[in-house]
C-alpha cells in the first residue's frame, strides 16, 4: 500500500506551495469569468527573440538532432557563455572544466546542492527567498541557515556572526535578489569571497536576474572577485535574460571540484537539454546582447508605471534597482491582518493578483511581492482597482 506524503522520508520536509492558496482563489475568479490582473508568478510573458526561435526551428528539422544530447552541454554552447562572460565581466572560464550547461537554474542548485551537500551540513542563505535556495539544502539533508535579508548589511552582518558561531559549509546568494529586490555590489562579493577563504566553505551564487537591472545599476558577477573560482560557483540563466523561461537552459560556472560533481550528478540524471534547444541557445549567447537590453526595458516600463502609482495611489514602495519584481510593505492600516490575509483581500476586492511574502519563508512577512509581468495598459489598470481597495 502506497505512504500518503506525510509518510514519504523527503516529501514529508516539503511543506504544501503557500502560493497555492492564491492561485486556487486565482483560477475560481477566472473560473467566473472574472478579470484578474496577475503579478503572481515571475513567469516571463514575452516571447523569446525571433532569431532564437529560428534557430530552434531549423535545427528540430534535422534528425541528427534528436538523438541523446550531451548532459554537460555542447562544446559550443559553452563556449559562448564563457565568451559572454569575458564580454560582460572580464572574467576567463574554462569552458571544458568550469562550465557546466544545465536544465535551468533549478537544475543547477538542486542537484549541485545534492551533490556537495550531506546530511547535517549548513547551508547559509537569506530568508525570505526563492524556496529552493532553502528546500534545496533541506532535500540534501543539509540544515538550511536563514539569515535575515531586511537588506545587505543586515544579512552580511548575521554571516560574520554565524562564521563566529559555527561557520557553515556553504553560503548560498542571489543577488539581484527574488523577492526582496536587494542588490549588492562588489565589495560585498569580496567580502563573500574572503570569509570563504577563510573558513573553507563554498559559495553558491544564483545569478537569475543579472541582466534586469535599472537605473544605470549593473550587477556584478561574483566570478569578477579575484580568487572567486577557487571557493564559488555561479549560476547564470537563459529565462529572465532571454525570455526563455520554458526551455529550461542555464549554467553553472567557476570552481572546477564543483562542477565535476554537478556534471558526474547530472551525468546520472539526464541526457541534457534537447540539442535543436542547445544550438539556439548559442545564436542567443552570441548574437543576441541587445535584445536582452530590450527585454530589461520593458520591465522598468512596468516597474514606474507601478512604482509610481501604487505611491500616488497612498502606497509607498521603493523602486528596486534590479530583478523583476516589487517587494512592498503591507500599508499600515492592513499590516495586522498578515500578508496572506492581505493577499486574499487584494485578490477578492481589487482583483489583483500578488505573492504573500511568506510564501518566501517566515521572514517575509509583513510584505507581497509584484512581478512585473503584467503589461503598461494592465498595471495601470491594476493601481486604478488598487486605489479603490484601498480608499474603501
Ligand atoms: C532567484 C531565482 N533563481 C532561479 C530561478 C529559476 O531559474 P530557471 O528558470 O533558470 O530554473 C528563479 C525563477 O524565478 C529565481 O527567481
Amino acid at each position: 500500500m502506497p505512504l500518503s506524503n506525510e509518510e514519504y522520508y523527503r516529501i514529508q520536509k516539503l511543506p504544501p506551495y503557500v502560493f497555492a492558496v492564491v492561485n486556487e482563489m486565482k483560477a475560481k475568479l477566472r473560473a467566473g469569468q472574472q478579470d484578474v490582473i496577475d503579478f503572481g508568478m515571475g513567469n516571463p510573458d514575452g516571447a523569446t527573440p525571433r532569431p532564437i526561435v529560428n534557430k530552434m526551428i531549423e535545427a528540430a528539422r534535422d534528425k541528427r538532432n534528436h538523438r541523446y544530447s550531451m548532459s554537460r552541454g555542447l562544446p559550443n554552447l559553452r563556449l559562448e557563455v564563457t565568451k559572454r562572460y569575458k564580454r560582460n565581466y572580464g572574467v576567463e572560464i574554462d569552458p571544458e572544466t568550469e562550465c557546466i550547461a544545465t536544465i535551468g537554474a533549478k537544475d543547477a542548485l538542486a542537484h549541485l546542492l545534492f551533490a556537495v551537500i550531506g546530511p547535517g551540513d549548513a547551508v547559509a542563505s537569506p530568508n525570505p527567498t526563492y524556496p529552493i535556495h532553502q528546500y534545496g539544502v533541506i532535500m540534501a539533508e543539509g540544515h538550511a541557515c536563514m539569515l535575515p535579508m531586511n537588506d545587505p548589511a543586515t544579512f552580511l552582518q548575521a554571516l560574520h556572526d554565524l562564521y563566529k558561531r559555527k561557520p557553515p559549509k556553504m553560503v548560498l546568494i542571489s543577488f539581484p535578489h527574488n523577492p526582496t529586490t536587494c542588490t549588492v555590489d562588489l565589495d560585498f562579493m569580496k567580502e563573500i569571497v574572503r570569509l570563504a577563504h577563510q573558513h573553507g566553505t563554498m559559495v553558491v551564487h544564483d545569478f537569475a536576474y543579472a541582466d534586469i537591472c535599472f537605473d544605470g545599476y549593473q550587477a556584478p558577477s561574483i566570478l569578477q572577485v579575484e580568487g572567486a573560482k577557487e571557493v564559488a560557483v555561479e549560476i547564470f540563466s537563459m529565462s529572465k535574460s532571454y525570455n526563455m523561461a520554458g526551455w529550461r537552459m542555464g549554467f553553472c560556472l567557476g570552481n572546477p571540484k564543483m562542477i565535476k560533481a554537478l556534471a558526474r550528478i547530472k551525468s546520472y540524471l539526464d541526457y541534457g537539454i534537447f540539442q535543436p534547444l542547445q544550438i539556439a541557445g548559442i545564436i542567443a549567447l552570441r548574437e543576441c546582447e541587445e535584445e536582452t537590453h530590450k527585454i530589461r526595458d520593458v520591465y522598468l516600463k512596468r516597474r514606474n508605471v507601478l512604482v509610481e502609482g501604487l505611491n500616488r495611489a497612498g502606497w509607498p514602495v521603493e523602486a528596486p534597482k534590479g530583478s523583476m519584481f516589487l517587494w512592498a510593505p503591507i500599508p499600515e492600516r492592513f499590516r495586522e491582518m498578515g500578508c496572506l490575509e492581505f493577499s486574499k483581500r487584494l485578490l477578492s476586492d481589487a482583483l489583483v493578483a500578488v505573492s504573500p511574502g511568506i510564501g518566501f519563508g517566515p521572514m517575509g512577512e509583513g510584505h507581497v511581492r509584484f512581478a512585473f509581468i503584467e503589461n503598461e495598459h494592465r498595471t495601470r489598470q491594476a493601481v486604478r482597482c488598487i486605489k479603490q481597495f484601498l480608499k474603501a
